[in-house]
This record gives C-alpha cells, structure tokens and sequence, in this order.
C-alpha cells in the first residue's frame, strides 16, 4: 500500500482536462505546475490533442506510456466517473477532483460512485469541489491560485476552496512561506485526518493551519489531532461558530457541523490552538513557525509608553503569560537601563526618551537573565527613535535571542514608515506586529502550544462495565422502543456501576407511601414518577424535606394536582419517596454519545438552573485524571469544590470516579445515548458524592455511518 507521500511528491501527473484556451481552470493549472519548477514529468490530457502551454496533449490517460502518481480531473461533472475509472484503471494513485456539482450541490449518488470506482482500483481521492494542492517538497503547484508561492515552513489544510485560493495569495502578503496547501472539498475519500498524519512527520512543516467548516468523522480526527499536536503546533480556525453559520457551513459543504460548544472543548483537549479569524490564525502561523521552545514562561514587557504597556499587561491575563514579578530582581536587573523617571517594575518602562540603544540595553540585560523566559518589546514612534533605527534594533536583537534559544516578540505602533519598516522585517521573519494585543496573542499561543505537549497523557481511565446486567435492565425499554428508563431502572444501573444515590422506593399510593416512609427514613423528599414528565421540578413535581406523615399526605396531594394541571393526562406511575441528604455542592455530571464526536462526557453547576447558567464544560472520552480535572477547572463550579469563604474542601475525587463511571457506560453501551446525574451533590473530602437524579435516554435510530 502506496504512502500519502506520492500525493506529496509525484513522479509523475497528468491534468485531465487540460484546457488550451488560457484563463480556463483546466490550462492554468498546467501553466501553474510548469511554472513552480515541478521536476517530474507533466502530462496534458484532452482529446482534442496538441499541445497545451507548450506540453504534448494526449488525447487519453491510456496513451500515456510512463507511470502516473497523480491525476487532476478537470472537466466537467457528468465527464467526471469516466475519467475517474480511466485514470484508476492506469494505476494513478491519487485523483485530485477540482470538479464542483458533487454532494454540495445534492448529488451526493454520483460522488459515492467515484468513490466505489477509485477504491475497487486501489486509487484515492481528493475533493471533488476542490481548487487543488501545492507541495513544496515537489516544487508542484497544481492549483489554478495566481501562482508564486513561496515554499516555506507553514502547510495549510482547507475545506474551503475559494477562502483557501484567497489564503495563498494573503501568505505572498504577509511573507509567510507553505509547505503545503491542500484543499478538501467535500472529502469524500482523503480527509483532513489522513492529511495531518502526513503533514506531522514532514520535516518541511513547522506549523499546521487547518480551515475547517464540518467534521464527519469526529473521533478519527480528534485521534489525528491528538497525535499531530503532540509533535507540532496546529491552528484550527473552525467556522460555523454560531447557530446561523454552522446552518450555512452545512449547506455549504454537505456535512454536519458539531454544536460549537462541543467542537471547542475537543480541540481544547487535543491541544489545538483555535483562531477566530485569518489575520488572527496567520500571525499565530508566522510566530509559531520559528519561535524557539521557551524554557521557562516568566516573560518581561519592555515598553516606551505606559499605555500600550497596560494594554499588553491586560493581553498578558487573557493569554496566560506569567508576568517576571520578582520586584528586587527587576530593579537589579533594569534600574541600570532606566531613567528613575521610568519604571523597573514589568512593564519596565524605559519612557518616552528611550532610542535604539536604550532598548537594546534593556532586552540584553533581559537576555542575560536565566529567569526571564521570554520578553515582549513595546515601541511607540517617537522623535527620538526613528523607524530607521528601530529596524536595525529590532532584526539585531531578534538574532541575539534566536541564538540563545529564547523567544522575543515585538509591537511597533506609529506611521507610515514604521509600517514600512515591518514589512520589511516580516520579510525576513523577525516577529514584530502593529498590534499589541496580536503579538502577545502570538507569545501565548506559543506557550499554550508547548504546556499542552508537557502536560499531555495519552493513558486513560476506564472502569469494567456489566454490560450483560445493563442489558438485562433496559431490555423492557429497548423492546418496546422507549427512548428513556424509568426511575428504577435508571437507580438499578447507577447500583451496578457503583454510583451512591439515597434510599428510596416507589408508592404506587398515598397508603403505601405513608407504609413506606419508614423504609426511606425521615426527612424525605417527594417527586411525581411520570413517562410523560421529564422536568420534575418544572412540573410541580418535587417537595423537599418532609419530617412526618402529615407533610407527606400534603405533599402527595400538592404533587398530584401540580401535575395534572401542568400537563393534563399525564400518565403517573407513583411518587417516588427518597432520604433527604446532607448539603453539599450541587453538580451535574453527564455524559452522552456526540453523532459527530462519539462519546462525550460533561461536567458543570447542577440544579435547576442549569440550562440558564450553562456553566458546562465538555471533553471526548475516554479521559484521564489530568483531562477530568482540567474540564472541571474550565467551569465557575470548581472553586467550590475546594471550598470558599471557610468551607471545607469538597471530594473533588468523587466527581472524578462518578465521571469516569459514567463515561465507561456510555462507551460500553452503544444503546445509551445520554445519561445525565443531576444534581451529583458532593460532599466534604473522603464523604463522597450523591447522586440525587438520573436521566437515562437511549438511542432511537442508529448512528448514521458516514
Ligand atoms: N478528457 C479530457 N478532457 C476533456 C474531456 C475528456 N473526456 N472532455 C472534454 N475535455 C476538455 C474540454 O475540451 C476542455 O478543453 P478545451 O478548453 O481545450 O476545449 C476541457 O476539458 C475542459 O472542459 P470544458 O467543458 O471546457 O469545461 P470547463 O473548463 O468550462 O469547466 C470545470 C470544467 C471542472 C472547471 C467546471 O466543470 C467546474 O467544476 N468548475 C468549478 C471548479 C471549482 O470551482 N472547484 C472548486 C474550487 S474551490
């Protein structure tokens, strides 16, 4: 079986479709291959023949005698499954299909026949719906972009075809050099999954910029992703953000759009940097490229101006960059570069009067210093420190800390000529920005990148599951198509995974509840057991704290009227009576089987607020300590847990089991597609946790496959 690497790097490519009237998609693309100093062998196809920009043009891919690696189909729709058989039946090994009028246009039948075609000949498939794919590694640019890319460290993966043509002629802009370009479509074979796990191991390419607007195969990707970040930075920009554009991301590209939410928290998890807009993921790109690995995350800010000083303080917050605070040390090591009008306390203020020397001075005696990581220098334009100057200053002191190994940014903000000057200075990939909030964006994200790949565990938590028990429980409701468990049987599965909930039983009347109540133990809690009601509390349906049989004949009445009045003719199997328990911190613990992503898990405040505080946060499972931990950080809930205002330390420990049991049921039952404990009330430190309510929902349909 051929490697990816002959996409990469073929001997040989015939275009077909090769057009001979320049401006047609088919003719620029072999005047772009030629003209990228492709040194393999080019072969037009057309059966008109002739000649197209210069190259023989045979009449079919069967007339050629030498082996051909790659095909670039470029004709029309209804031509396209003839060329596609044809180019298979000649041993191509990768088609890529610029051709549009496949599934994103509904004509999802025909793109599967290429498909079934290609595989019965072994020959994959690129696109269709795509503009095409540059490697550097081949000098080949076989897209129809306007050609002149520069070959550089940066590879990009897009499912966007025009967004991609436009980001080839924006990486000539901001000087930023690819490996790759490749584009997507509507990958119907060859995904971004398989293109990452090339890409990782290409020595070329420093930095991975994906454009995605729809994953289909979620946990293939999240697996890809995982192991690309671990080896280089990758940075995602995901469209379909919100409700509107995911629909339009849909339709667009024919694939299912993740709830964004979700789509976050997994590349969050598997060390992706997500952009929110092109400028924003090119800069990260350019930076990310060629920053050294810090060392150590303690930065300095050097400024000239207050104002920007405080600004990046502000960006330092929002991207994590410890600021170097040791107050002593700073003096030490800045009052000598300083004016005693100025400031050694970081941001070291070197004011206004400051010039070439003054800033040299200062981010050598920065460089000198073990302690200090990484430093950012700020400059405003003034009189005194001309563009001219700063140029020389700044490509300087970018070399003295790039042989130290130790990462620099710079922020220019003035006029035209400083403007100027950092063109000039990208060019030659010293990172200098006109934006402060850009370039300290630039230093966190490099920071972010190398404590995902230091903090990362690829073990993960599992626990044994009866799943021949589960079955057993949920066989009634499976049968006759139930989408939910009941209460009992919802209590029966949290008692084989070994999650505590209080004592209760069922009362089918008000005499067996007040016959019962013992059983449970006063106080009590009351809630209505309906299939037809979901919400308890939303219904009327719960009383809390009963301490006799006289609050539980009120209680019963108020729960049965409530019902019925919210939803009249609901169908009530009894009341429910359970031992009220000791407070604690309310939490919701879920987990739930993704269709793009596969199983789920969540954690966040519980209670019946929960919809209205959305303090949630999500990770694919199966998770490790570190990774639990790590979500449960992400919500306002967790500094609860270790205790505010004097309270004590809450069991942290028991939320992590009650979220690695629940994740465990729901991987080993593929049945389930949603189990949510809420509320999960955690108590003090070693006391547990308690699961107060469990949800149970099960598949209706099978997971569609893609
Ligand atoms: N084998 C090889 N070449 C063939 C052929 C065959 N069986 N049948 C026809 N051709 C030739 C045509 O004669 C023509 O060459 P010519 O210009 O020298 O006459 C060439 O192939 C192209 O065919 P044509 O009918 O002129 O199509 P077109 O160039 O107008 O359009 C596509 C073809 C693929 C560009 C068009 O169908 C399309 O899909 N465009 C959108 C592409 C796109 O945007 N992709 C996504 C990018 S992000």
């Amino acid at each position: 079986m051929d490697t990816i690497g002959s996409l990469f790097n073929p001997a040989a490519v015939a275009v077909i479709g090769a057009s001979h009237t320049p401006g047609k998609i088919g003719n620029s693309i072999v005047r772009n291959i030629i003209a990228s100093g492709y040194r393999g062998a080019i072969f037009p196809v057309n059966p008109a023949g002739g000649e197209v920009c210069g190259l023989k043009c045979f009449k079919s891919i069967e007339d050629i005698q030498e082996t051909v690696d790659v095909a670039c189909t470029v004709v029309p729709a209804r031509l396209v499954h003839d060329a596609v058989l044809a180019s298979a039946l000649k041993g191509v090994k990768y088609n890529l299909i610029i051709t549009s009028g496949f599934s994103e246009t509904g004509n999802i039948d025909e793109e599967k026949k290429l498909v079934q075609t290609a595989r019965a000949h072994g020959m994959r498939i690129v696109g269709p719906n795509i503009f095409g794919l540059y490697s550097a590694e081949a000098s080949m640019d076989a897209t129809f972009g306007t050609g002149n890319i520069k070959p550089g460290p940066v590879a990009i993966i897009t499912q966007s075809g025009a967004l991609g043509l436009a980001m080839i002629g924006k990486t000539g802009v901001e000087s930023i050099g690819l490996s790759a370009i490749v584009s997507v479509g509507n990958k119907c074979d060859i995904d971004e999954s398989d293109l990452l796990a090339y890409l990782v191991q290409q020595q070329a390419t420093k930095v991975i910029l994906m454009y995605i607007e729809g994953i289909r195969q979620g946990e293939r990707f999240i697996r890809a992703l995982k192991k690309a970040t671990r080896v280089k930075p990758v940075v995602v920009i995901k469209s379909g953000r919100s409700a509107r554009g995911a629909a339009a991301a849909a339709s667009h590209t024919g694939s299912l759009a993740g709830a964004d939410e979700i789509v976050d928290a997994i590349l969050r998890q598997c060390g992706a940097l997500r952009a929110d807009s092109i400028a924003e993921a090119f800069s990260w790109c350019a930076y990310l490229a060629h920053a050294p690995a810090p060392a150590a995350e303690q930065t300095v800010i050097i400024t000239n101006g207050g104002g920007v000083g405080v600004m990046a303080t502000d960006a330092c917050e929002r991207y994590e960059i410890p600021l170097y605070n040791d107050s002593e040390a700073l003096r030490d090591i800045f009052a000598p570069v300083t004016p005693s009008y100025g400031s050694t306390k970081n941001p070291i203020d070197i004011t206004g009067g400051a010039a070439a020397p003054e800033y040299s001075q200062a981010l050598d005696a920065a460089l000198a210093h073990d302690r200090i990581g990484a430093a950012m220098a700020l400059y405003c334009e003034t009189a005194v420190f001309p563009a001219a100057d700063l140029e020389t200053m700044l490509e300087d002191t970018h070399r003295r800390y790039s042989e130290r190994g130790r990462p620099v940014l710079f922020a220019a903000v003035g006029g035209e000529d400083i403007e100027h000057a950092i063109v000039r200075l990208r060019k030659k990939n010293v990172p200098v920005f006109n934006d402060v909030y850009q370039a300290v964006a630039c230093m966190g994200k490099l920071f972010e990148h190398y404590r995902q790949k230091r903090s990362r565990c690829d073990t993960f938590e599992d626990c044994a599951i009866d799943t021949a028990a589960i079955d057993a429980i949920t066989a009634d409701a499976r049968t006759s198509g139930r989408s939910f468990l009941s209460a009992r049987e919802s209590r029966d599965i949290m008692r084989i995974i070994g999650l505590k909930m209080p004592a209760s039983c069922v009362a089918r009347s008000l005499d067996e509840a007040l016959a019962r109540c013992s059983e449970v133990g006063f106080p009590l809690v009351m809630k209505v057991v309906s299939p037809d009601i979901i919400h308890k509390s939303d219904a009327g349906g719960v009383v809390l704290d009963l301490h006799n049989s006289t609050e539980v004949i009120d209680a019963w009445q108020a729960i049965m009227q409530r019902c019925l009045a919210f939803l009249p003719g609901a169908r009530v199997d009894g009341i429910e009576l359970s031992a009220m328990i000791e407070p604690g911190v309310e939490t919701i613990v879920g987990a739930r089987r993704d269709p793009v992503f596969g199983p789920i898990a969540m954690f966040g405040q519980g209670g019946i607020y929960v919809e209205v505080m959305k303090d949630v946060a999500f990770r694919s499972l199966p998770l490790n300590r570190l990774e639990i931990l790590a979500m449960m950080k992400q919500t306002r809930t967790y500094p609860l847990l270790l205790g505010v205002r004097g309270e004590a330390k809450k069991d942290i420990e028991g939320v992590l089991e009650a979220i690695i049991k629940v994740g465990a049921l729901v991987r080993a039952c593929d049945y389930i597609s949603d189990i949510e404990i809420n509320p999960l009330v955690v108590f003090e430190e070693n006391a547990g946790a308690n699961a107060l309510d469990v949800r149970i929902l099960l598949a209706t349909q099978r997971k569609e496959q893609p």
